[in-house]
């Protein structure tokens, strides 16, 4: 019988320096501190401002933290996943070279791409293997830079997104803690609501994809919303339905940062109170594949051995899910 469970025992972060602030935004576009507030509970956020530095830059950064607060050997690792929506090059995967860079040169690594789901699929994938009793310790990092893909003229976009990056050390586990279920989707029927339209096998770039603006993230932000609010608050009733849980039961809430009404309305079907619901959206804005593990390193001191914690999380495509964990350490 396999009694292996797979559990996170370390997570990292790594935050660019420089602070865009509502007020900064204020400069750039015809909007206000309040109405980005109001409408998203953002205050500011980070950007890489180092043009010769990719997404990797923020990845290895996190990783590092990762591995210095845990004390462990990068040569251990055996695989490296890197959830990112910006890898640094469409083609030569991120992954491999942070891998390399940390010193994590007996593993293996690839990028997963499923917009501000990716960590959260991620998680599934870092588990399976580890369930599988095929490796011992797979490192998942979350990382993107937004401000490479985002317009600045643009208010409906460049109000939400942030540079970051996050990681999570999954290992097996046989006290039964670690992830316990998990309830992942997708829905083609996003595929026009949230993207980016060239640069890829059906818009290649081209001078026209440029002038166009093609390569900038566009959205629908009203149905986005709508969805984002449905599924996401669909997803975590449902692992809550099906693992018996009741709202008691649920030590903590770890949703994707993208918008805090889309939060509030997650944590409100859940008849959760708001001391458990884990939020920096106003530090941070929305990272996308950072998000779930900047929450989890930012709130590290709160979580105890055998804690209940559900994340949740929808991106574009459209994807969505949540994952019921149970927190496997306390905090040295
Ligand atoms: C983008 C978002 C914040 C907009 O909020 P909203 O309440 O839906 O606002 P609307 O799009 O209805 O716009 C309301 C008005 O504010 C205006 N507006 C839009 N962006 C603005 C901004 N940055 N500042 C000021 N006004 C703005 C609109 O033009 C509109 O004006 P109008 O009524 O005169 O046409 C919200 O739709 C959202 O968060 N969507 C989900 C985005 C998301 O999470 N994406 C990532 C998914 S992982």
């Amino acid at each position: 019988m396999n009694n292996i469970t797979a559990a996170i025992t370390a997570v990292g972060a790594y935050v660019p320096d420089y602070v865009l602030t509502n007020k900064i935004l204020e400069t750039l576009v015809d909007t206000n501190d309040e109405w980005i507030t109001s409408r998203t509970g953002i205050k500011e956020r980070r950007i890489l401002k180092d043009d010769t530095k990719g997404t990797s830059f923020l990845a290895i950064k996190a990783a590092q933290d990762l591995i210095a607060k845990a004390n462990i050997d990068p040569l251990e690792i055996d695989m490296v996943i890197m959830a990112t929506a910006t890898p640094d090059m469409p083609v030569a995967a991120s992954g491999v070279y942070v891998a390399t860079e940390i010193g994590a040169t007996n593993a293996f690594a690839y990028d997963l791409q499923a917009a501000c789901s990716s960590f959260l699929y991620g998680m599934s994938t870092a588990a399976a293997y580890i369930q599988s009793g095929r490796y011992k310790k797979v490192l998942l990092i979350g990382a993107d830079k937004m401000s490479s893909i985002v317009d600045y003229t643009d208010r409906t976009t460049c109000i939400i997104f942030g540079d970051g990056a996050g990681a999570a050390l999954f290992e097996p586990n046989y006290e039964g803690l670690g992830l316990q279920d998990e309830y992942l989707r997708s829905d083609a029927v996003g595929r026009d609501f949230l993207k980016i339209d060239a640069g890829g096998s059906l818009h290649p770039a081209s001078i026209q994809t440029v002038e166009e603006g093609r390569h900038n993230i566009k959205q629908d932000g009203k149905t986005v919303f709508k969805y984002a609010v449905t599924n996401m608050a669909d997803a975590s009733e449902m692992i809550l339905k099906r693992n018996n849980l009741t709202n008691a039961d649920v030590d903590w809430l770890v949703p994707h940062q993208a918008n805090k009404r889309i939060i509030d309305a997650t944590a409100s079907r859940m008849n959760l109170e708001d001391s458990k619901v884990l939020m920096n959206i106003e530090k941070y804005g929305n990272t996308t594949s950072a998000t779930l593990p900047l929450v989890l390193n930012d709130f590290e001191n709160l979580f105890k051995k055998g804690d209940t914690i559900i994340l949740a999380a929808f991106g574009g495509g459209f994807t969505w899910g949540s994952i019921y964990l149970k927190w496997a350490y306390d905090k040295k």
